[in-house]
């Protein structure tokens, strides 16, 4: 799958200003990239992340899918195309309070008839991040890092072509973060393209790129 971005512009108000999140962005995302993506908080990352997958629509710009304009199809068709093709890691909390940690992560799969039950996999992966023990945890009963995990686990369920994760370590020690970026390396050797917003300088440099947001403005600095 091929991701391009073209001129994205996405503005807010505050009070009397009305000020560019991200300004005239463009880039492109292949199979097998591994893309970091850092700059300063409020710099527009998770406004680009959000429009670059089709949930938020950009003031002007546009996404291709594969060549296909991502916003001229219907709104099923974006969630279709979310559902099949990317892993969403979401910046905050983001799983439903009254489903347990596993079923959270089944969650995706059940949302488009497909054929085959999401339990073996989701329990393997449950077990490659270290939390078999909470599947039956309910969100408000688990920690920072542990509902991270969880949501790792619920973005990879359905195979994605396209990881984008919004701070996916942000909220663990040293030791998981680096298996959590041990994970990605495999996946992404296995062809899964990333793009990851990050803070954590270390751990960027094990992709094959980064860009830098500044102000709104995209910047690919290496790569
Ligand atoms: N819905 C909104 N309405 C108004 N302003 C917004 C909205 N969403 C984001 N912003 C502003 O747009 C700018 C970019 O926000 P964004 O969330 O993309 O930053 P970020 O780089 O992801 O920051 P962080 O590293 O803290 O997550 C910030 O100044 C933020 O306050
Ligand atoms: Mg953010």
């Amino acid at each position: 799958m091929r991701l391009e971005a073209h001129h994205l512009t996405k503005s807010y108000r505050r009070g009397q200003t009305h000020f560019n999140a991200v300004a005239n962005a463009s880039f492109s995302l292949d199979d097998g990239a591994f893309v970091s993506l850092i700059g300063r908080s409020g710099s527009g990352k998770t406004t680009l992340l959000n429009m670059a997958i089709g949930l938020l629509s950009p003031d002007s710009g546009e996404i291709l899918v594969d060549g296909n304009n991502l916003f001229s199809l219907e709104e099923r068709q974006r969630s279709d195309f979310r559902n099949e093709k990317i892993g969403y890691i979401p910046q905050g909390r983001s799983l439903l309070g009254n489903l347990t940690a596993l079923n959270n992560t089944r969650l995706p799969f059940h949302l488009k008839r497909r054929s085959g039950d999401s339990l073996q996999k989701a329990r393997e992966l449950f077990s490659q991040l270290g939390i078999s023990h909470l599947e039956n945890s309910y969100p408000m009963e688990l920690s920072g890092g542990e509902l991270r995990r969880v949501a790792l686990a619920r973005a990879l369920i359905n195979s994605p072509e396209l990881i984008l994760a919004d701070e996916p370590t942000s909220d663990l020690d040293i030791d998981t973060a680096r298996e959590i970026w041990e994970l990605f390396s495999r996946l992404n050797a296995q062809g899964v393209a990333f793009l990851v917003a990050t803070h954590d300088v270390e751990l960027s440099h094990r992709g094959n790129a980064i860009w830098k947001m500044h102000s709104g403005r995209l910047i690919q600095e290496a790569g």
